[in-house]
């Protein structure tokens, strides 16, 4: 029966960002939402984890051998959802890197998963997460830049930061950025996880914060309710850009706790 309540929820797509919220906050900090295959692949079977530094297998990873490896992938659908939904209520207990289903050649760069609490609705709001993760909504997307105002509404309602890219049409470093950087999946998933985007040519736009930078590109970030929590001048390659990203996260973490 709860099942069926699932399917249904599934369906109407309701549990997929309940899923997402439970998901960021009880299992991100150790499993990413998409990486490409042709960096796994370089970071595991090349780089030894030295590239990614990855805690644990990607959710695009994991999400392809439940659904692959799990109970019978061309059976009964609803059928195939249970036994998956068995997996995990399992492994969530009773973690143990015997029971997985991750590649060893993978699985020996991590530590085993500490055991998960987490309540029924948490569980199962987790497994249609999961069970409704496409990794083709990641592929090939690109940035949704905002305006500021609906921007600064979005992040409240869905307790983001708000970044502004500060650049101008003549800036090179920004373009550069743009095509490097701020187009590739693995930023831009991340981005789409934390932050909602502005980019505001400063040339042409009004700022809309004080202290407006003058060097280009900067990178701002505001809280939730506006507050600057950081700003990062410089442009930057993917591996330091994500570590400004993980920074930016901190400091909203740590604003966040001393509110409190
Ligand atoms: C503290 C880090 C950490 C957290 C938090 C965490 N995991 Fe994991 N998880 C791991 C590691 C490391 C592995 C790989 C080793 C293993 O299987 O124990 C793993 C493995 C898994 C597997 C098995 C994958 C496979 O291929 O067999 C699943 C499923 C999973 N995690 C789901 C979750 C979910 C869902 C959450 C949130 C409720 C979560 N994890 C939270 C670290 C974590």
């Amino acid at each position: 029966m709860k099942q069926l309540l699932m399917i249904l929820l599934l369906a109407t797509g309701v549990w997929g960002s309940e899923g997402m919220a439970t998901f960021k906050q009880k299992c991100a900090s150790c499993h990413q939402l998409y990486v490409p295959l042709s960096q796994l692949e370089e970071n595991f079977m090349r780089q030894d984890n030295k590239l990614l530094n990855l805690k644990a297998p990607t959710v695009n990873q994991m999400v392809y051998r439940l659904k692959n490896r799990i109970g019978d992938p061309n059976g009964d659908r609803d059928m195939h959802l249970m036994e998956i939904e068995s997996f995990l209520e399992d492994y969530f207990q009773n973690p143990n890197k015997d029971k997985s289903v991750c590649l060893p050649e993978v699985l020996k760069f991590f530590e085993t998963m500490p055991k998960m609490d987490l309540n029924d609705e948490e569980f199962e709001s987790i497994v249609a997460f999961l069970y409704a993760y496409d990794p083709k909504s990641y592929q090939n997307k690109t940035l949704d830049y905002q305006a500021f105002e609906s921007a600064k509404q979005q992040a409240k309602k869905q307790d983001k930061m708000v970044m502004i890219f500060f650049t101008a049409k003549h800036c090179s470093f920004c373009k550069k950025m743009e095509r490097n950087v701020l187009s590739d999946s693995e930023v831009i998933a991340q981005l789409d996880q934390d932050v909602v985007v502005v980019k505001i040519d400063t040339a042409v736009q009004k700022s809309p914060i004080a202290f407006t930078p003058t060097m280009t590109p900067t990178f701002v970030f505001l809280n939730p309710q506006g507050k600057e929590l950081y700003r990062v001048p410089g442009a930057w390659e993917k591996g330091d850009f994500l570590q400004i990203l993980k920074e930016a996260k901190s400091k909203q973490k740590t604003y966040k706790s001393k509110e409190k």
